[in-house]
């Protein structure tokens, strides 16, 4: 029996069962998509894409999706918003709230903001990235298109490979691989690794060389220049010698996939080549984001 969910904020709230019913359901919506088939079950429905961070990919991968679901859609920023002139987030929320929607979408750089969300709006609440926390909507169509490639991931190695340690895409992939049955190995600096690793059930190596031979697939993390002007990390250069995917480690294991979240730093944790060649899963992860979205805004139960 599929449960609907009032809202999605972390992986960790996530049964297997939960995580197949939106696999299955992205699945279809591809597959309608392909033969021309249009949606229209979020008819009636608003949804607020609230972004107080950049994005991209995720803001604009959730606008499609509701919109292709037949929603409305209301897109807000912090800037060019009362956010800009100091409104709390607080109040942001319940303002929103007060225009009645039925979903919010909502990326903040508070770690834990999604779920502080929940308490004070009528809204199903989606995580589009919340801090150092998590990142539900990337870890989904991250197996999805993991999925697509190997049909199961019971007994699949699966590296993660960067800042692990500042990293929401790693927090909730490491909980859904594991929940799928992959095994999950983490590679990094010492000084991008965090300190409560062994609570994480997954295995470490020294360097991305050692990390592509314990692997199926490795799923390279952005590394944020800031990082390296704060002393966490050395010169980029060095990075890419340690840590960084290059030319040679696709050629040396051809059954090797490489995946990244993206936005990337071609040539320092991905080669341009590398990111681009065949054995890339990047822009397939970019494509199942839309169907993942529109899966994951099926399953809400909508405004309380
Ligand atoms: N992967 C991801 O979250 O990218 P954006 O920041 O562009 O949304």
């Amino acid at each position: 029996m599929e449960r609907t969910l009032q809202h999605i904020t972390s992986i960790a709230h996530l049964t297997r069962s939960d995580a197949e019913h939106i696999f299955h359901l992205a699945r279809k919506f591809r597959e309608d998509f392909h033969q021309g088939i249009h949606q229209h079950s979020l008819e009636q429905k608003v949804v607020v894409n609230a972004f107080f961070e950049n994005s991209t990919r995720t803001k604009n991968s959730f606008e499609i999706a509701a919109l292709r679901l037949g929603a409305k859609v209301v897109s807000f920023s912090s800037t060019g918003s009362s956010v800009a002139k100091g409104e709390s987030l607080f109040d942001t929320l319940q303002t929103l709230d007060a225009m009645f929607p039925d979903v919010i979408v909502m990326r903040n750089s508070l770690s834990g903001s999604a779920e502080y969300a929940t308490r004070y709006v009528g809204a199903s609440i989606l995580n589009a990235g919340d801090g150092k926390h998590e990142h539900p909507s990337q870890a989904l169509l991250d197996a999805l298109t993991l999925l697509d490639v190997y049909e199961t991931l019971e007994g699949k190695c699966i590296g993660i490979v960067g800042d692990i340690v500042h990293s929401r895409v790693a927090r909730s992939n490491v909980l859904l691989l594991r929940l799928l049955g992959a095994k999950v190995f983490v590679c990094g600096p010492q000084t991008l690794i965090p300190t409560d690793l062994s609570t994480w059930n997954v295995q470490t190596c020294t360097t991305v060389n050692e990390l592509i031979e314990e692997c199926d697939t490795v799923m390279a993390l952005r590394i944020q220049k800031e990082r390296m002007d704060a002393g966490l990390i050395g010169s980029a250069g060095e990075y890419r010698k340690f840590y960084g995917i290059q030319m040679e480690h696709i050629e040396t294991k051809p059954s090797l996939y490489v995946m990244h979240p993206g936005p990337v730093n071609y040539g320092v944790e991905i080669d341009f080549d590398v990111a681009n060649s065949h054995r890339s899963l990047i822009r397939k992860q970019v494509t199942n984001g839309v169907f993942i979205r529109m899966a994951m805004l099926s399953v809400l139960k909508g405004r309380e």
